[in-house]
């Protein structure tokens, strides 16, 4: 459990923030009485691998994965706390999530707190790399973080009646403020990161992925400077 002083709570962010999701592609939706409304094991393995990428850390460094509560609850006990990532879960009600994660009351405390050289007396190890991992109250209050400057997105193309979401991104691609990558753009960033697998699961020229009766794609979103 981490308990942020003042001090924490007001520094300044020192990494990048980037989210990861999978939406609809019309209304965004994200999920479904609690859950993911689909199976979608590519988009599992790029999640995983992205979020877990070395990206030039040190080798006493790992990436944070950010989540909140019920985001948190919704993952299968015997795959949490995620492998090979720093743990955070953002609660204002619950202060300890139990061993392999570190809790905070606020985003924005968590954020500061998270650093490549975190000091003596922090229970937080290094952090290479930062993802808000979601649900949508989370993703929703990280778009509007200044230190949030990019997105791994994966647009899902689907009958949406018949997925029934219940939980939806805000519309960020119509705010004017991001941009869409091509996705050679998104190919050479993974690699960058050192996420050489990742990229094998990219299709070339943007093509959807086609799993489990629904089609999805890859997408990369920066922020305009
Ligand atoms: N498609 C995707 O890529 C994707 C990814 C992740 C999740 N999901 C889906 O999204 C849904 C869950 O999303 P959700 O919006 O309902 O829940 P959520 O964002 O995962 O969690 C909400 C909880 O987080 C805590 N919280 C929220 N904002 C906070 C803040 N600023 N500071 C501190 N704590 C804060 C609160 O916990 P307390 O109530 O304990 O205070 C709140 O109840 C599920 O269906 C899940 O499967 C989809």
């Amino acid at each position: 459990m981490t308990v942020p002083t003042p001090q924490t709570a007001s520094a300044a962010v020192q990494l990048p923030v980037a989210l990861i999701v999978a939406a609809t592609h019309a209304s965004l939706g994200i999920g479904r009485a609690g859950t993911l409304p689909w199976r979608l094991p590519t988009d599992m393995a790029l999640f995983r691998l992205v979020t877990s990428a070395p990206g030039g850390s040190t080798a006493s460094s790992q990436p944070a994965v950010v989540m909140g509560r019920k985001s948190w609850e919704s993952i299968p006990k015997k795959f949490r706390p995620l492998r090979n990532r720093v743990n955070v879960v953002l609660s204002r009600t619950v202060t300890d999530f139990g061993p392999g994660t570190h809790t905070f009351s606020s985003l924005s405390q968590a954020l500061s707190a998270l650093s490549p050289t975190p000091p003596p007396a922090s229970t937080i190890p290094p952090v290479s790399s930062i993802y808000i991992i979601g649900g949508a109250e989370i993703y929703t209050e990280a778009f509007k973080h200044p230190a949030t400057s990019r997105v791994f997105l994966t647009t899902v193309y689907a009958d949406e009646e018949a997925l029934q979401c219940d939980t939806f991104l805000p519309d960020f691609r119509s705010t004017g403020e991001w941009e869409q990558k091509p996705t050679a753009d998104l190919r050479r960033l993974l690699n960058d990161l050192e996420c050489h697998e990742a990229v094998q699961l990219i299709p070339e020229d943007g093509d959807r992925v086609k799993e489990n009766g629904l089609e999805y794609a890859f997408s990369l979103w920066e922020k305009r400077r």
